[in-house]
């Protein structure tokens, strides 16, 4: 796995992320209340969390009643840090959305919920074709990724319809981390979705709370003009053979 993008960046990332992902505006006070928004009732289901980061959304399934959560990432930094905090009770290993998940059984899960980790893939058919193999008839997707349009304005971007790789740079009190990303035009968002038995049910651009105007009010500003996440919730309605 250590020579796909950004590997090394998360690798470096981890403590940072687990130290600040509870009180991050842009993960707290933004990508939360819009994923969260659009989960179903939990209580009682099978959960995969897909690129699990430092495990804030797997401890959130457990404290919220799932049945059973499985979590992967690629960097064996998160992994260690989402085993911490899920208190050993998730089924956390590594694995690459790149490749086929063979060890998650098919129609297993009622949710997969996917936060900040699908623009690191090149190629969505893989990822989505699995997502449909492992969700039960009628599961649900849950993800959210970097906004099409607002990569393409901030990275000023000559091409809207081409699927690239960007570079870009985190600033984290331990120093700056370059972290590569893959932008896409939304019709390439969409369609890997069509393509592998999905139907949207929602998408939203949803904006900034007011935690986040009090924390952080310039950068609110912008993100009440700009939007910066693109969140869906789709469900299976076919079992793509
Ligand atoms: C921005 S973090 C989001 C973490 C978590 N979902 C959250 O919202 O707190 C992106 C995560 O995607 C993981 N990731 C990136 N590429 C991946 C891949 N090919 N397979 C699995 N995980 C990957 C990274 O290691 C990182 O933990």
């Amino acid at each position: 796995m250590k020579d796909l993008i950004s590997y090394d960046a998360y690798e470096e990332l981890a403590d940072y992320y687990d130290r600040y992902v509870d009180i991050k505006p842009s993960n707290a006070y933004y990508e939360r209340p819009g994923t969260l928004s659009l989960l179903p009732d939990i209580e009682g289901k099978r959960v995969l969390d897909a690129g699990c980061g430092a495990g804030w959304y797997t401890k959130w399934f457990i404290e919220h009643g799932a049945k059973r959560v499985t979590s992967i990432d690629f960097s064996p930094n998160m992994i260690k840090l989402t085993k911490k905090r899920s208190g050993d009770k998730a089924r956390v290993f590594l694995a690459d959305l790149n490749q086929p998940l063979d060890q998650i059984e098919s129609q297993s899960k009622d949710l997969i919920v996917s936060p900040l980790t699908l623009h690191y893939l090149k190629n969505w058919e893989t990822p989505m074709r699995e997502f449909n193999r492992i969700l039960k008839n009628r599961g649900r997707l849950v993800f959210s990724v970097h906004h099409p349009f607002m990569d393409y304005i901030v990275f000023n971007r000559d091409n809207y319809f081409t699927t690239e790789l960007l570079d870009d740079e985190w600033n984290t009190p331990d120093g700056k981390v370059k972290v590569q990303f893959y932008r896409r035009p939304l019709s390439e968002i969409l369609k890997p979705l069509h393509l592998n038995g999905f139907v949207i049910e929602k998408l939203i651009e949803p904006m900034p709370t007011d935690e986040f105007r009090k924390a952080q009010p310039d950068t609110y500003e912008k993100w009440t003009k700009r939007p910066q996440f693109l969140f869906i919730r789709a469900q299976k309605t076919t079992t793509i053979k």
